[in-house]
């Protein structure tokens, strides 16, 4: 079976259960899938119950695609999402993606739990992200191309939509929101960073690092989706003048359940101000 068929199977079965077509995809990561509440009017679909979108096996991550209107617009929300280290392929990881955009998004808001490599950064932060180093060892794009649903060779110079970014910015001010801006480095997992690799990422010219969001905005970018990404700092790395912290999944999770409203706000009243 080829993407395209795996795709329009996937679509089907969606289309079968709720006919709203999606302004705007939102991706909600670790431990912050509570936006997805917020939802008015929502069908929600377990992952399971879409053929060959695959389920996440993490705690933090519900799994449900949940389409309804959030401010008044039409969204679709992937409520968690599956991880390169989970032992799936990135084509896999990435079908939501396109499904998204295969339902009629043409913005997708990619968000995720990070921890926070610049000395500036605090526990609690929200990060635009302004550009990403793909450091995960692959890409989703590896393999034979559809033409119909992107270009063999996509262009990366702004896969972090300025605009968008823009609005973000202006949306955090209006609810006066603090925000960093900065670069997400995108590493496979699922062992957290050494030392020596944090300095390396650091010189590398990452804020921060995360397990996931990378292969998505690639696919975004190459099914032509217009793309805002949005960090959670659940753990900051290199804090000044602090002895590293220990880290572990349940850290994290705690973190971004405290970060999840501030994203929310900051989320609703981008989703809100976006230009039609
Ligand atoms: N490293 C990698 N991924 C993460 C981290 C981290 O420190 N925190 C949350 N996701």
């Amino acid at each position: 079976m080829t993407l395209r068929e795996r795709l329009d199977e996937a679509r089907r079965a969606v289309r079968a259960r709720a006919a709203l077509v999606p302004e705007v995809g939102l991706v909600l990561g670790s431990g912050l899938g509570a936006l997805a509440d917020a939802v008015e009017g929502p069908d929600a679909i377990p992952y399971a119950e879409i053929p060959h979108v695959p389920v996440p096996t993490v705690p933090g991550h519900t799994g449900r695609l949940i389409l309804g209107r959030l401010e008044g617009r039409a969204v679709a929300v992937l409520q968690g999402r599956c991880h390169l280290y989970e032992g799936y392929s990135a084509e896999q990881i990435t079908l939501p993606i396109r499904l998204l955009a295969a339902l009629g998004a043409r913005t997708v808001v990619v968000t995720n739990a990070a921890g926070g490599l610049s000395r500036e950064f605090h526990s609690g932060d929200l990060m635009i992200i302004a550009d990403h180093i793909n450091f995960s060892g692959t890409n989703p794009l590896v393999g034979a191309n559809d033409e119909t649903l992107g270009p063999r060779f996509p262009d990366m110079r702004e896969a972090y939509d300025p605009a968008l970014r823009a609005l973000a910015e202006a949306a955090a001010r209006e609810e006066r929101l603090p925000v960093r801006t900065g670069v997400y480095v995108g590493v496979l997992g699922p062992s957290y960073e050494t030392p020596a690799e944090v300095e390396m990422l650091v010189r590398w010219g990452a804020d921060a690092v995360g397990m996931s969001t990378v292969a998505e905005v690639i696919v975004a970018r190459h099914a032509g989706l217009r793309v805002l990404g949005v960090a959670a700092i659940t753990n900051a790395i290199r804090r000044a003048g602090a002895a590293p912290a220990p880290v572990g999944h349940e850290d994290v999770l705690a973190a971004a359940r405290a970060i999840a409203p501030r994203l929310a706000r900051l989320i609703r009243r981008v989703v809100r101000d976006l230009p039609s």
